[in-house]
């Protein structure tokens, strides 16, 4: 939408602010003077030089007719040529800088125009270290017969494999030719088919509109098995039946949403399986989540990850955060929306467990964080959107929701947060667009139910308000009486009554562990059920940093085993954290990352660095 317009449509609405008046400030570009309409990359996948390489074809739409420079962001890309389309179609070499890199953000690469060129190609590669991209050699994947490569583009690393306008603030289109060597399969965030024949050749198109971070491109022995009419499983071979097992409920999912939120608009929903060192649980790539193996127990117990990557296909990729000072749209939004699907496919019980034990280490982290860090709108000039992550935009936001659906009523809040996702559908939005509609047609239909202080509250203020509806599990009472029998002497480990225990009762009882476990205790438990070595990775990484907290270093093989293995942020770094705290702790970390760091992606190697003082 032309700018003008946009100040109309926000003025006739009084002081809203929109998206477009609140600019990013983790992008170089300027939207308000031209955006990217479409884009059409044309790329070749090097394994050997761990390069992608080739074209990037932006389609322009200028806002201000007197502008003659196209200001976008790259990091670390090798800019080798820029041309200027004319709408006669005819190429001409375009001036452009690079500027200095900032460590954060990147350098801002400006072109030179002659006139508001309607297409602008740029001829460019990425370098090896990309931050955004992985590069696996075939010792690293798990046939070890070929090489992997994945992108992770989520907050701003597009940038370092594709100049663009970095910013959830621009939407666009695109099409794709990546070449890639025979043999092996691509993917990426748009109309993947799984019949395609593997000849390296392969054309994509998506034709919905979407926000930078949302490209993703994977290449690899990539297999596929179908879980459903609108629903597939891509996966290494080894684990692609199991994953297809495992994430079987995948179209219950997907219905449930409907159900509540009206139609998917993304046609299909695929799942693709990474390789262990994916540096996130999960990344909702448009039509194909990105997945940690992780998340795979073999029970189903940690499929509510892919009820919050399908999630974002309403909130975030439908309804888009501006900017990430207003994370909570996106992620408040969407974990609020994949409790609603847990409850609807796997009963309430299981939803209640996941909301108290989140609500729990929502409190347990809040309590390290600066005031400032706990608010739900938050200042983030200069600071690396990665840096500024946290359960905040997570669990306070589905916070607040869940205390306005309490005070509203699901009759009335459901069908209200429907109306927000038509409403704002394909558009990226900033809170006070949020709060305008809210007011217009929740707040003064049902006058007197919510305060605007206690709106305020929730969104400015830090810590949690006082009003919040409290979750409770009754099948927690029984774990906290065994905890509370078991930490006090009175009730041996092997009678804690946790035979069918589900995923949740361990965390619940992990969690309750004193902040230094007493060795034999740990030992006793250990001895009992198992937990080192555990095959659930959200047990094991919360057992792993309780024993570093004990000094119950006969767990170190399997802590070792674990960290080396995978990548995923969450999961390793705090163990790193913890084992960091005492000089022996800290060099068995070091000497363990150095065997594992080869193999993590760029963003965890940045994590782990930091952890450890290197
Ligand atoms: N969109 C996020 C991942 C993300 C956020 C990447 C910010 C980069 C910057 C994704 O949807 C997510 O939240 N993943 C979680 C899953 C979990 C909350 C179920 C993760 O990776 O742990
Ligand atoms: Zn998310």
């Amino acid at each position: 939408m032309p700018l003008s317009r946009w100040f109309i449509v926000s003025m006739a609405l009084g002081a809203t602010v929109s998206a477009e008046a609140e600019s990013d400030p983790h992008s170089y570009a300027e939207p308000a003077v031209v955006s990217v309409s479409a884009l059409a990359l044309d790329l070749n996948v090097d394994f050997a030089k761990r390069e992608l390489a080739g074209t990037a074809e932006l389609k322009l739409h200028w806002h201000d007719a007197s502008a003659r420079t196209l200001v976008l962001d790259t990091r670390d890309l090798k800019i080798d040529k820029v041309e200027a389309i004319g709408s006669d179609g005819k190429a001409a070499a375009a001036t452009f800088k690079l500027d200095a890199r900032d460590a954060i953000f990147g350098s801002a690469l400006r072109i030179q125009l002659k006139q508001p060129a309607p297409i602008v190609r740029i001829h460019y590669r990425s370098v090896p270290e990309a931050s955004g991209l992985q590069w696996m050699k075939p010792e690293q994947t798990s046939s070890k017969k070929h090489p992997f490569m994945f992108s992770q583009s989520q907050a701003i690393h597009a940038r370092s494999w594709i100049p663009l306008q970095d910013t959830p603030s621009v939407r666009f289109t695109y099409t794709a030719h990546i070449k890639a060597p025979k043999a092996l399969r691509v993917v990426m965030s748009a109309d993947n088919d799984a019949k395609h024949t593997l000849d390296g050749d392969y054309s994509f198109s998506m034709k919905q509109a979407i926000p930078s971070y949302l490209l993703a491109l994977a290449v690899g022995e990539i297999d596929v098995r179908e879980t459903g009419p609108r629903t597939a499983v891509f996966a290494e071979p080894y684990i692609v039946t199991k994953a297809a097992k495992e994430f079987e409920d995948t179209e219950k999912m997907v219905a449930a949403a409907e159900k509540i939120y009206g139609p998917y608009r993304w046609d299909r929903y695929d799942i693709l399986v990474l390789p262990a060192s994916f540096p996130f649980g999960g990344m909702e790539n448009p039509r194909v989540t990105f997945a940690t193996p992780t998340v795979i127990a073999g029970d189903k117990s940690l499929v509510g990850l892919i009820a919050h990557e399908l999630a974002h296909s309403w909130s975030g990729n439908l309804v888009t955060n501006a900017n990430a000072q207003h994370m909570w749209l996106n992620e408040g939004f969407t974990t609020y929306v994949e409790n609603r699907i847990i409850e609807a496919v796997y009963g309430k019980d299981v939803a209640t467990m996941q909301l108290v034990v989140d609500d729990q280490e929502l409190h347990a982290e809040m309590a390290k964080m600066k005031p400032a860090e706990q608010l739900l709108v938050t200042d983030l000039k200069g600071i690396d959107p990665d840096e500024g992550l946290s359960g905040v935009p997570y669990d306070k936001g589905r916070w607040f929701l869940r205390f306005l659906e309490s005070r509203y009523g699901r009759d009335a809040f459901d069908p209200f947060v429907r109306s927000y996702f038509d409403h704002f559908a394909f558009q990226s939005i900033i809170t006070d667009q949020f709060l305008a509609y809210y007011t217009d047609n929740l707040a003064k239909k049902f006058p007197g139910k919510v305060s605007q202080a206690e709106i305020d509250e929730w969104l400015h203020q830090p810590g949690v308000p006082a009003n919040a509806p409290i979750a409770h599990s009754v099948r927690f009472d029984v774990v906290d009486k065994a905890s509370s029998d078991f930490l006090a002497g009175k009730l041996a480990a092997k009678d804690i009554p946790a035979k069918a225990w589900v995923t949740y009762e361990w965390l619940r009882f992990i969690n309750a562990l004193p902040a230094k476990p007493d060795l034999a205790q740990m030992k006793a438990l250990d001895q009992a059920w198992k937990l080192t070595g555990s095959g659930n990775a959200e047990i094991a990484f919360r057992w792993y940093v309780a024993t570093v907290r004990a000094g119950y270093t006969d767990a170190r093989p399997q802590i070792a085993a674990f960290i080396e293995r995978i990548g995923r942020r969450k999961l390793v770094v705090p163990i790193y954290e913890e084992l960091a705290k005492t000089d022996d702790g800290k060099q068995f970390a070091i000497a363990v990352y150095k065997k594992a760091k080869p193999g993590y992606h760029p963003l965890t190697q940045g994590s782990v660095d930091k952890a450890l003082g290197l």
